[in-house]
């Protein structure tokens, strides 16, 4: 009998190691960005507890993590640009080994583990060039009285300003304390604030587990307003009331992503309307998304951001792409997302439009990518992953997607997406587990191969034509080549999308004296439309209309929007005499950008080989 029990035993001890066993390799993530081995000891929570030093542009003070010890007897976190001071466990003092640098990815963090021991506690100051964070002088800000600071951590930058296993991969929750200056609002991705502290000390908490690359932070001079039951806005407060007009619709958004693909599961949806230098349209920082003030048009015109950070929600923030090598997994389904929001909202003839403008940013895009970096699975190894994430994952991202719902139609394909972010829920997945769903759910023979691990675009697939956009080509041409004058051409229904369209269009040809005669009736030059300036402006240095160059370097000189930037310095940079004037304004306007948008700028300036030119 006890012979029998004590194999019995053997037995399930035996079936237990080989559990134990397998489920090392189940959470063995391939992320070629990430020293962190969480198959090894994996975090689970955070507690953070910083202090915001403006003067020295630095953040100092504590992370504890909790985590799980799954073998070996060590964890590893990833640092950059960042001074370790000490790591400690149950009050004392543990070992720690920081690896050799390596540009991109920084170092590995190596603590070694007393038996036991599931918590460290990492004392550890930021370096003021890290580079999630932007420190802003109070002129960089709309109120031009007091400093300004945010982070972007997506997609490897968390690790420069906290300690972390910073691979999409891992999720955990956490809590924080900041203090900062008495007279600024501190705000997190987390339960946030509505009022100022006049002692400056704030108190976080984020009970749902997320990644490390979407830790966020913003210190300013920053109020609240209410838009709704669970949404709100954050800004500073002379842009309070423009943004909460602006953003009048966003209840109504949460409320169709909710009839369509399940419940919002993220308690409030608030956003922080950030300084003009923010170097992205939007970041879906959970609970609380980073805005660009260049959204704000003053007709609600370019709200499909609001509706694209907000589907991060769920596809990104609910469901995350394991690596960035799955990235058209966050991005793809959030363009698909973004765009059933806004057709639910304004109809299916401005959704198609959207869909449009989208495939010819992927056109262009194609056009100047190598082609292994127009597949949807990547292999970013080795590489900045900030390269290889293009508008293909966005926009063939959504292609695809859209392939598969025509095929087997929506009555199927909604509840499949529901299903996809029910059954992942808090969870993250590759791109060969949402194929096997895929096949396991829809069929096979859909193609998905092709779109997948192809380059390119898959022979036969459907691009997206807007009618409203066919009116638009129609007055275009009356106006190039059919006689018409400017204010002869039909406009008066056009958004902005129309316009962009419009601006998109014009004939390589086009002279300064065509410009001139649009600018007279238009005021293109004036527009109050980020996106519609942005896109005069490219056409205008194209066609080398002066009147149009103060309005440029205005332009880039307070915008930081690498979208805006970037095909801005790249016109410029076609000819001799443009490379000169992109060179003279990036050398005032570079000091006023993130991190991001500089390592971008400079290579198409050339920068770093002829700085003073
Ligand atoms: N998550 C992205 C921004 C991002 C991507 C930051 C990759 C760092 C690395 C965000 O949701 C986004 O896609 N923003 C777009 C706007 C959108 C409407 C296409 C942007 O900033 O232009
Ligand atoms: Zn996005």
């Amino acid at each position: 009998m006890l012979f029998h029990q004590q194999s019995g035993m053997k037995a399930i001890c035996k079936v237990l190691f080989l559990f134990v066993w397998c489920c090392q390799f189940a959470l063995a993530i391939d992320d070629p960005h990430s020293y962190s081995e969480p198959e090894k000891a994996r975090v689970t929570h955070l507690n953070l507890d910083l202090e915001v030093d403006f003067e020295q542009r630095r953040l100092a003070g504590i992370a504890t993590w909790d985590f799980e010890r799954l073998s070996g007897d060590r964890i590893v976190f990833d640092v950059r640009h960042m001074q370790i001071r000490s790591v400690k466990a149950r009050g004392k003092l543990l070992p720690f080994e920081l690896g050799p640098t390596d540009e991109l990815l920084g170092q590995p963090l190596t603590v070694l583990l007393p038996e036991g021991v599931e918590q460290v506690s990492i004392a550890y100051t930021t370096r003021p060039e890290a580079a999630a964070l932007q420190w802003l002088d109070p002129v960089q800000t709309a109120g031009k009285e007091k400093p300004f600071l945010f982070t972007q951590s997506q997609a490897i930058l968390a690790r420069t300003w906290i300690p972390c296993q910073d691979t999409p991969g891992v999720r955990f929750t956490y809590e924080a304390r900041l203090k900062v200056p008495g007279d600024l609002l501190a705000l997190m991705s987390a339960t946030n604030p509505t009022g100022l502290n006049p002692e400056g000390v704030y108190s976080f908490k984020m009970p749902q587990a997320i990644s490390s690359y979407l830790m966020a932070m913003a210190v300013g001079d920053l109020r609240f307003q209410s838009l709704g039951k669970v949404t709100g806005i954050y800004a500073e407060p002379s842009l309070l009331e423009k943004a909460a007009y602006e953003f009048a619709d966003t209840e109504k958004m949460v409320t169709a992503v909710e009839g369509m693909f399940g419940p919002y599961r993220w308690g409030r949806y608030d956003m922080l309307v950030l300084p003009p230098s923010f170097p992205f349209g939007g970041m879906e920082n959970p609970r609380l998304t980073f805005l660009t003030p260049t959204v704000i048009a003053g007709d609600r015109s370019l709200t499909s951001l609001i509706a694209h950070e907000l589907a991060h929600s769920w596809s990104g923030n609910l469901v995350t792409n394991e690596t960035w090598n799955d990235f058209w997994l966050n991005e793809g389904f959030t363009v698909y997302l973004e765009r059933r929001i806004m057709e639910e909202l304004y109809g299916e003839s401005y959704a198609t439009m959207l869909a449009q403008l989208g495939y010819g940013d992927l056109t262009y895009t194609l056009n100047e990518i190598a082609p292994e970096d127009s597949k949807l699975k990547l292999d970013l190894k080795g590489r900045d992953p900030d390269e290889g994430l293009t508008d293909v994952a966005y926009e063939k991202g959504y292609l695809f997607l859209t392939a598969l719902e025509q095929q087997v139609g929506r009555e199927k394909f909604d509840p499949f997406l529901r299903r996809y972010f029910d059954d992942n829920a808090f969870g993250t997945l590759n791109t060969e587990e949402f194929l096997q769903r895929v096949e396991r759910e829809l069929g096979s023979d859909l193609g998905v191969e092709t779109w997948v691990y192809s380059a390119g675009l898959p022979e036969g697939f459907k691009a997206p034509r807007s009618e409203r956009f066919q009116q638009v080509d129609h007055q275009r041409l009356s106006f190039f080549s059919g006689g018409k004058t400017a204010e002869q051409l039909k406009t008066d229904q056009w958004t902005s999308h129309e316009w962009i369209h419009f601006l998109r269009g014009f004939p390589q040809s086009i002279s300064p004296t065509e410009m001139a005669e649009l600018d007279r009736v238009f005021h293109f030059s004036q527009s109050g439309n980020s996106e519609i300036l942005a896109q005069w402006l490219v056409n205008a240095i194209h066609a080398d209309y002066q009147p149009a160059y103060p309005a440029l370097e205005q332009f880039l000189i307070t915008v930081g929007r690498r979208k805006f930037l970037t095909p801005l310095y790249k016109e410029l940079a076609k000819t001799p005499e443009g490379l000169k004037r992109a060179r003279s304004i990036y050398a005032q306007a570079r000091p006023n950008y993130h991190s991001v948008s500089v390592g971008t700028i400079d290579e198409i300036v050339e920068w770093e080989s002829r700085p003073r030119d």
